[in-house]
């Protein structure tokens, strides 16, 4: 039988066939429908492919349980592994050496995959969130480009491709990949968001807020990622024009609305909330709410990214207990993480979150000492370009804070040489200035 891409998948009943295709379009299009797996493994145990979907999705949640399900489902995968496919084989490979935390072996299955079965569009979306997660650009745009040929008229390929270029700096290709995979298929929100990441980085606050306002009712029914994401990078246009009233109000009414208890609505909101911050608005007592769902999850070490910012709001919002308990999980990353990651963890996200709860309790002096080292390391930790700003915001804020006001002003001009047309950059070097 095939899947919805013309791939090969050995299984024993058609449901099995319509559960794998609803979790792909679920993981690509950022829908919703990805407990459907679970079920498609266990009416078909003898899928392989379906046992190691099942056990990816296990990953993914943020459940106590997590693990237990996720090895539960990969037994399964493993034992019928034999008799499937070698595609099948390979991506099983893939999702299994990930689950093991030998993230390089689960790319490089991933890269084999795009160069040998370049319709698994699937494998190619795991393998740019992978890499996306380590800082690595080239890999996400590469793994694109190796299968765009066999993907046309498919949106999401384009948007694939489009994200990929455009933290590669190829801004003009990737907003006409993106607007071509809108043109393909409107409710494409990695497309949208890939465009409005081309519109930042060019400083285009008005066409950004155009361009996500004409497309945010696609957003509805994506999954809490992608939809507080996509409203995180709106506000994002309305703060860098010093529209405070309005980005704060998208995180009141869109950015902080969906799952609290999850992860990535958690991250936006925090970066959020820290942006406004050092812009000088009083977000009252957002930070309190915030931490109490932030100290409420199962911390799990599993990304530097994440508990860099968690331990901030932490720290912010005087989850003392909560901070500590994950200091000292990072602090155990730092020998106990796998090889590829653990000098990211000991470098970068480590000094960092020590650096951020300095930064909460106002000791710019040891951000600085603390931030400097990593600072020229930070890619390594994940996330976009746009993401990993509010580091380097973090970073100028407590230049100033320090007295050290001609290095921030420098970062600063630069800043502005950049991008000439952004009012929060212009006034925040103009207030470096009349310092001096
Ligand atoms: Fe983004």
């Amino acid at each position: 039988m095939e899947d919805l891409y013309g791939n090969l998948v050995t299984a024993q009943n058609p449901k099995t066939i319509e559960g794998i295709n609803r979790f792909t379009e679920s993981l690509i299009g950022f829908g919703t429908d990805f407990g459907v797996i679970f079920e498609a493994s266990d009416e078909d145990p003898s899928c392989a492919l379906a046992a190691s979907l099942a056990g990816l999705l296990g990953l993914f949640m943020e459940t106590p349980d997590r693990l237990e399900i996720a090895e539960r489902y990969f037994q399964r995968a493993l034992k019928n592994a034999p008799v499937a496919s070698t595609r099948e084989q390979i991506l099983i490979e893939a999702l299994w050496a990930s689950n093991c935390g030998d993230l390089e072996k689960a790319i490089k299955c991933h890269k084999r995959l795009a160069v040998e079965f370049p319709r698994d569009l699937l494998s190619v979306k795991i393998g740019q969130t992978l890499c996306f997660n380590l800082g690595d650009d080239e890999g996400m745009l590469w793994l694109a480009d190796q299968v765009i040929g066999e993907h046309q008229d498919t949106a999401y390929a384009h948007g694939m491709r489009a994200f990929g270029l455009e933290q590669m700096s190829y801004l003009e290709e990737a907003e006409e990949a993106a607007r071509h995979a809108t043109s393909l298929k409107r409710r494409e929100p990695w497309a949208h968001h890939a465009a409005a990441h081309v519109m930042l980085t060019q400083g285009r606050l008005d066409d950004g807020i155009s361009w996500m306002m004409e497309h945010s009712d696609e957003w509805e029914g994506c999954n809490s990622f992608m939809y507080t994401h996509n409203w995180w990078h709106l506000a994002l246009f309305y703060l860098e024009g010093e529209d405070f009233q309005s980005a704060l109000k998208l995180y009141d009414e869109r950015v902080w609305t969906r799952d609290k208890t999850y992860s990535e609505d958690q991250i936006n909101a925090i970066s959020l909330l820290w942006r406004l911050e050092i812009a000088g608005v009083d977000v009252g007592n957002r930070w309190q709410e915030l931490a109490e769902f932030v100290s409420a999850r199962t911390l799990i070490n599993d990304q530097p990214f994440l508990d860099m910012q968690y331990a901030f709001a932490l720290a912010r919002g005087e989850k003392h207990e909560e901070l500590e308990h994950l200091l000292q999980g990072m602090d155990a990353m730092q020998v106990r993480a796998p090889k590829l990651t653990r000098t990211v963890w000991r470098d970068v996200a480590y000094p960092a979150a020590q650096a951020f709860v300095a930064f909460a309790n106002a000791n710019y002096n040891r951000v600085v000492d603390l931030l400097g080292p990593a600072r020229a390391h930070l890619q390594k930790v994940g996330g976009s370009h746009a993401q990993r700003d509010l580091f380097e915001q973090i970073w100028i804020t407590s230049l100033l804070r320090a007295g050290q006001t001609q290095e921030a002003i420098g970062l600063l001009q630069a800043r502005v040489n950049f991008r000439k047309t952004v009012p929060l950059d212009k006034s925040w070097l103009a207030a470096a200035q009349s310092t001096v």
